[in-house]
C-alpha cells in the first residue's frame, strides 16, 4: 500500500482497512495479514501504557513504538499519530517532531483538529512533502472540552461545521481523513462530500475504510465495551487459559518433560 493507493481504492470502492499497532512482534503478525494500512496511534497511552486518556501520549512514546513497529512491517502503509499539543508549538518544533516520527519509520501523520492554525500547519507539512491524515469527530485529545467519550455532529449545527472542517482538511492537503464516533448519515455524507478517503472507527459502513484498535479487535482487554468495537478473537481468554495452563503445570510437574529438557 503506497500513498496514491489512498485515492486509488476509493475511486475503485474498494473499502480500506486499518488498524492499530504498537510493537513488533503484533507487526510481524500484521505484516502476514491482508491488513492494508497501520495506525501507531496515541491511543498507545491508554491500550499500552495504562493511562486513563490519549493526553499523556508522548513523542518519546510515539517515536519508540513507531519504530518497532516499523521493523516489523513488510509492505503496510505506516502513520503514526502526532501525540497532544505537538503541532501547537512553534512552527520549527511541529516540524522536527514531524520529522522525528518520519525517521522513526513513519510514511505519514495522523494530526487531529480541524481549526484554522491546524489546517494551516498541515498544509505547510503537505507542501513540505509529508503526507498527513487528518481527524475529525470524536477527537479525544480535546476529551476534556469534547466532555467525554460521545458521540459528535448529532445536531445540525454540529453537523454542519464537521462537514466544513472535512473540506478544509481536504484543501489543506491531506490525503485521508479519520472520523470517530459521527452518525452513519452525516458520515456519509461527508465521504461523498471528499475526493479524499474516509477512515472511520464507530462510524457506520458508508465511509471508505474503517480503523480499530489492536487490543479491542482482538479482546485482549474486556473492560472498555462501546458500541462501534467488534470483537474477532477472545483474546484474554486465549491469553488466560494458556498462563493458567503453564502454572497448573509448573506447580503439577509435568513441564518441564524430556521433550523440554537437555
Ligand atoms: O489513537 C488511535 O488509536 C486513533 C484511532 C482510534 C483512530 O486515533
Amino acid at each position: 500500500m503506497k500513498i496514491h493507493d489512498f485515492k486509488r481504492k476509493k475511486e475503485e470502492q474498494q473499502k480500506i482497512s486499518m488498524i492499530t499497532c504498537y510493537d513488533y512482534p503484533s507487526a510481524c503478525i500484521v505484516a502476514e495479514s491482508n491488513i492494508d494500512c497501520v495506525l501507531v496511534g496515541d491511543s498507545v497511552a491508554m491500550a499500552v501504557h495504562g493511562h486513563e486518556t490519549t493526553i499523556m501520549a508522548t513523542m518519546e512514546m510515539m517515536i519508540l513504538h513507531t519504530q518497532a513497529v516499523a521493523r516489523g512491517l513488510k509492505q503496510q502503509f505506516l502513520i503514526s499519530d502526532l501525540p497532544f499539543l505537538c503541532h501547537k508549538t512553534s512552527l520549527a518544533q511541529t516540524v522536527e517532531n514531524v520529522k522525528n516520527l518520519l525517521q522513526a519509520g513513519a510514511h505519514a501523520v495522523k494530526i487531529e483538529g480541524a481549526d484554522a492554525d491546524t489546517c494551516q500547519t498541515i498544509s505547510y507539512l503537505v507542501n513540505s512533502g509529508v503526507p498527513v491524515i487528518g481527524h475529525i469527530g470524536l477527537t479525544p485529545q480535546s476529551i476534556h472540552q469534547l466532555g467525554g467519550f460521545r458521540v459528535q455532529g448529532k445536531n445540525q449545527e454540529q453537523a454542519e461545521k464537521l462537514i466544513q472542517q472535512a473540506l478544509s482538511l481536504e484543501a489543506a492537503g491531506c490525503f485521508a481523513l479519520v472520523i470517530e464516533c459521527v452518525p452513519q448519515q452525516l458520515a456519509q455524507t461527508v465521504t461523498q462530500s471528499l475526493t479524499i478517503p474516509t477512515i472511520g472507527i464507530g462510524a457506520g459502513s458508508s465511509t471508505d475504510g474503517q480503523v480499530l484498535v489492536w487490543h479491542d479487535m482482538l479482546g485482549l482487554q474486556t473492560d472498555f465495551n462501546p458500541k462501534f468495537v467488534k470483537r474477532y478473537a477472545q483474546g484474554k481468554e486465549i491469553l488466560l487459559n494458556a498462563l493458567n495452563a503453564y502454572a497448573q503445570q509448573v506447580q503439577q510437574m509435568s513441564f518441564p518433560t524430556a521433550e523440554h529438557s537437555f
